[in-house]
């Protein structure tokens, strides 16, 4: 992936965004939007992924055939809201390895704070997709990638929902190895550090918490 920010376009994508920023949309619709729209962008950020072949028999003759080598990819979640599209990703790519960072944002300082880290072993050798489906201050997401790279992996993707102008160019300065994929690069970040127009509390709306 040479771009740093790739907006998915896609009339599909763009159209379950639309119902899942509408504050009508109950819990259990933002849930299916989010695991439908996790399809799609998965279809995006996992364009590179890691193939070897397989020799099967169709009806005709034998043939060494192309499938994923679920082995050179790890899927991390950024907790709690990555776990939204985590699910949805897992459908299409049942052998892929996972791992799980654990921040909370400080409603204070905005700063984010580490609960939880357990990852794949032998990052340094598979493409490593993070997702979470707000990248907003970019303070957690840059905290999860340095966290990331500590551990070892090399070959990062970012993929998540909605972006902030701030949040792009947080994560352009701090990793600008890590392309990210997203639905949407939103007008602004409020005082509070939501996304404008945004969706509201990602995690909230998910989980139907308040
Ligand atoms: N996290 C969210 O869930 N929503 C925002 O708008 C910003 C951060």
């Amino acid at each position: 992936m040479t771009e740093h920010l790739t907006i998915v376009e896609h009339p599909l994508v763009q159209h379950k965004l639309t119902l899942m920023r509408d504050k009508e949309t109950s819990t259990a619709g933002f849930r299916r939007l989010l695991r439908e729209i996790s399809h799609l962008l998965a279809y995006e950020v996992t364009r590179e992924l890691a193939m070897t072949t397989k020799r099967i028999e169709t009806p005709l003759q034998e043939i060494d055939a192309p499938i994923l080598d679920g082995k050179k990819l790890a899927l991390i979640s950024i907790l709690r809201a990555g776990n939204g599209l985590l699910d949805g990703i897992l459908e299409l790519i049942p052998a892929a390895r996972v791992g799980f960072v654990g921040l909370y944002r400080d409603e204070k300082t905005l700063e984010p704070v580490q609960y939880y880290f357990k990852v794949p072993e032998a990052l340094e050798d598979r493409l490593v997709i993070a997702v979470d489906p707000m990248l907003a201050t970019g303070n957690s997401s840059v905290a999860a990638i340095d966290l990331l790279k500590e551990a070892g992996a090399k070959d990062i993707r970012f993929l998540c929902l909605l972006a902030s102008p701030e949040g792009v160019a947080r994560m352009k300065e701090a990793h600008p190895d890590v392309p990210i994929v997203t639905a949407s690069l939103d007008e602004k970040l409020n005082e509070q550090g939501y996304i404008v127009p945004g969706l509201g509390d990602a995690g909230d709306r998910m989980f139907g918490t308040k």
